[in-house]
């Protein structure tokens, strides 16, 4: 569901926070209470995008993309010269993420995850942190159309980045749609290596 400020002010060895899914900016909030320097999210609908405009406006080092995470991924990367911290965070929160942009499915990637870790495979740093949220979703089917990507998808394509990477575990945030079950090592981190962690 979303890591809390406590595990997310571990990574701050990184100057530079990057996300997929703005969403309404709760991860932004979070990142600047843990002290990022700078801070960089994309979001694919308008509505969201606009909300987090505002919200952030005048906050000098919070930089909003809008568009598919992939591409702005892309963008966000270009100017990012040292490695960073990145939470890939986009994916379709449903029919009523959808019905309520009025963005029909069909005209964004609403599981963009595996096209965002080609987009860093391509990067010149492969010492990126790298946080995957969400990992109960992964094959299951349901609305959010996790099923696409299998969980050992996700960790050849780590792999393909840095095949050094120390894999961990953490878990999610306290929310009300979540058992315990569910939260219990339901976040992805790769550690690049020479970080002690
Ligand atoms: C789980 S929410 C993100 C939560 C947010 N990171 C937070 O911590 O509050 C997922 C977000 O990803 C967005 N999204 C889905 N597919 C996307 C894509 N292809 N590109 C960019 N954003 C996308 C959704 O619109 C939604 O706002």
């Amino acid at each position: 569901m979303t890591i809390t400020a406590a595990d997310l002010s571990q990574f701050t060895y990184n100057p530079i926070f990057v996300e997929t899914g703005t969403h309404y900016g709760g991860g932004v909030k979070r990142a600047e209470s843990v002290g990022f320097a700078e801070i960089h999210s994309a979001e694919v609908l308008e509505k969201q995008y606009e909300y987090c405009k505002e919200r952030f406006r005048g906050v000098d080092h919070v930089h909003l993309y809008f568009g598919d995470s992939a591409t702005m991924l892309i963008d966000m990367l270009a100017q990012i010269k040292v490695p960073a911290t990145i939470m890939l965070d986009a994916h379709c929160g449903g029919v009523a993420d959808i019905a309520h942009d009025n963005v029909a499915a069909t005209e964004y990637n609403p599981l963009p995850i595996m096209a965002e870790l080609s987009v860093l495979a391509n990067d010149p740093i492969k010492t990126h942190t790298i946080i995957i949220d969400d990992r109960r979703l992964f094959t299951k089917e349901d609305e959010t159309a996790w099923h696409h990507v299998t969980e050992q998808d996700i960790y050849d394509a780590l792999d393909a980045i840095n095949p050094e990477y120390q894999i961990h575990y953490l878990n999610a945030a306290p929310a009300s749609c979540l058992t315990i079950d569910d939260r219990v090592s339901d976040i992805i981190v790769a550690i690049p290596p020479g970080v002690k962690w």
